[in-house]
């Protein structure tokens, strides 16, 4: 049985800091503690985070690693590297991190051969990477997928565009808007297209409609070999046969869709940037898993990172979080933070279905440095909210423009202490508070490698912070009620007469249809 977070003495000692610590100013706090930037710096593989600049002291952090033990999160993560079945709610493990896991790796007790069907399928998905590579014939790589299987592909791949072959073109279309996959079909060439339906479940459907259109206007247009020219990306192999495809790479029901890039959904990313750098990038996220598993829980960064979303939701009642890349390449990271935080904790009952009476997910939302601070960073800096910013800056950049990016690692660097120190200004409207929390992320270099750490290290703090809440971080049946009702409103597009509908549907649907 869990201990419930709210029932457990470290909570109550959070509840009487909070008091306490409300007044914590910042700047004194590194007057007061000379050696805070390296006391709240934490050094991981590929990833060092600054957390000085983070609204809590000594007392708080020691008060949340208390909290961690008496939420038993160590024992739930143990679990979660044995392959338990984690998942209560839908009876499964969750093992994304056996799909990053490296041959000759010692696995625990009954694994064995899961992973050796893991290694299989990567074998034989990134082998036929390599192919679609060295195919000059295929000019253009289509996914077709939504959630998870289109937010990682995705955002891995703009994310490292310096490592993408130039001779392809990698396009995305999820939403069932054919705005979009008409917008894509128009420029393409069916015979020179390979289209990869991407679906865990291969029933979603936006994924299945957009996929039937597509298989269509490759008819249409006078594709040849359709069974060449459409990969299936599934766990449910069978459907995919049934659609018409003929190549298939299957995952299992232990990978969750919001943590799928690392499986056979990956394809496009390996076709991308090869098979060599998606080992690379398995290989980041490997070496972030070892050090969630093994550091010191003073070091360990992802149980920091989660402890700290706890300490800033449930105690500072910050609901929001902002994430600032200062890398352009980055863009799509917040939208697939979005997915991965706020489906997977964006719960209100336990995992004894009882209902909480503290918050979880809080809104995560971004745009990349320095577009946002000509935006919304007014409101960051003088708005009524406190929202803490999430700095992620890169020392190397993949350009020659050394002035361009020292200005924008200044731009990063003045805005986290813009954000600290404020302004006294006589003049209110130039007013700063100041005190405003922000963390400040470094990469050395956007490598596959550095992106893959980074990307388990954020899987790692959800799991965390899910972990505390006693939440399933691992089920998703929020999404599915509006998906119940729009079946029933299709069938309504041409009734005169409405069945379970309410007045103000009813009025929107008389004027759409
Ligand atoms: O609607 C939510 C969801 O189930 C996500 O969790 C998932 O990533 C997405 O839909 C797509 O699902 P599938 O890969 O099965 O098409």
């Amino acid at each position: 049985m869990l201990n419930r977070c709210d029932q457990v003495a470290s909570w109550q000692k959070l509840n009487e800091l909070k008091v306490t610590k409300s007044s914590l100013d910042l700047t004194n706090a590194f007057l007061n503690q000379a050696n805070r930037f390296e006391h709240f710096s934490v050094d991981a593989p590929h990833v060092f985070v600054d957390l000085s600049k983070c609204m809590w002291d000594e007392e708080v952090e020691n008060a949340l690693l208390e909290l961690a033990n008496e939420t038993q999160v160590f024992s739930l993560r143990d679990a979660l590297f044995k392959g338990e079945s984690i998942n209560t709610t839908e009876g499964r493990s969750v093992m994304h991190w056996l799909l990053r896991t490296p041959k000759g790796t010692q696995i625990p007790a009954g694994l064995g051969s899961a992973h050796a069907e893991v290694l299989t399928t990567l074998d034989a998905f990134l082998s036929f990477a390599e192919k679609v590579r060295s195919n000059d014939s295929i000019t253009d790589v289509v996914n077709i997928g939504i959630g998870g299987s289109d937010l990682g592909p995705q955002m891995a791949i703009r994310a490292l565009a310096e490592y993408v072959t130039p001779t392809k073109s990698f396009h995305f279309i999820s939403n069932i808007d054919a705005h979009e996959i008409a917008g894509v079909l128009d420029k393409l060439d069916p015979n020179k297209t390979l289209f990869l339906i991407s679906s865990k479940s291969f029933t979603t459907i936006e994924t299945m409609t957009n996929a039937q259109t597509a298989k269509q206007w490759f008819i249409n247009g006078g594709g040849k070999n359709i069974d060449q020219h459409f990969v299936g990306l599934t766990s449910n192999v069978l459907l995919a046969k049934e659609f018409g495809i003929v190549t298939t790479f299957g995952f299992w029901d232990w990978v969750g869709g919001r943590y799928s890039m690392w499986s056979s959904i990956g394809l496009a990313i390996a076709i991308a940037i090869g098979a060599k750098a998606f080992k690379e990038f398995l290989q980041g996220a490997f070496e972030m898993d070892e050090h969630f598993k093994s550091a010191e829980p003073k070091d360990n960064l992802p149980l920091k990172l989660g402890l700290l979303d706890v300490w800033y939701r449930n105690f500072l009642n910050y609901k929001s979080r902002n994430i600032a890349p200062y890398h352009s390449a980055l863009y799509r990271l917040p939208a697939y933070l979005q997915q991965l935080d706020m489906e997977s904790n964006g719960k209100s009952v336990d995992k004894s279905a009882q209902g909480l009476s503290y918050g979880t997910a809080s809104v995560l939302w971004g745009e990349p440095g320095t577009n946002g601070q000509h935006a919304f960073f007014q409101m960051l800096h003088q708005g009524t909210d406190v929202i803490p910013i999430e700095f992620i800056a890169v020392k190397t950049p993949s350009h020659a423009h050394t002035n361009h990016h020292e200005l924008l690692l200044a731009n990063a660097l003045a805005q986290a202490q813009a954000f600290m120190v404020g302004d006294a200004n006589e003049n209110k409207a130039r007013y700063f508070a100041g005190n405003r929390p922000s963390m400040f992320t470094i990469l050395e270099r956007l490598t596959p490698t550095s992106l893959g750490a980074l990307i388990a290290l954020s899987e790692h703090r959800t799991f965390v912070a899910g972990a505390v809440w006693g939440i399933n971080s691992f089920d998703q049946y929020g999404v599915e009620l509006g998906k119940t009702l729009t079946l029933n409103i299709m069938k309504q597009f041409t009734n005169s007469e409405f069945t379970n509908l309410d007045p103000s549907t009813q009025g929107l649907l008389r004027r759409l249809r």
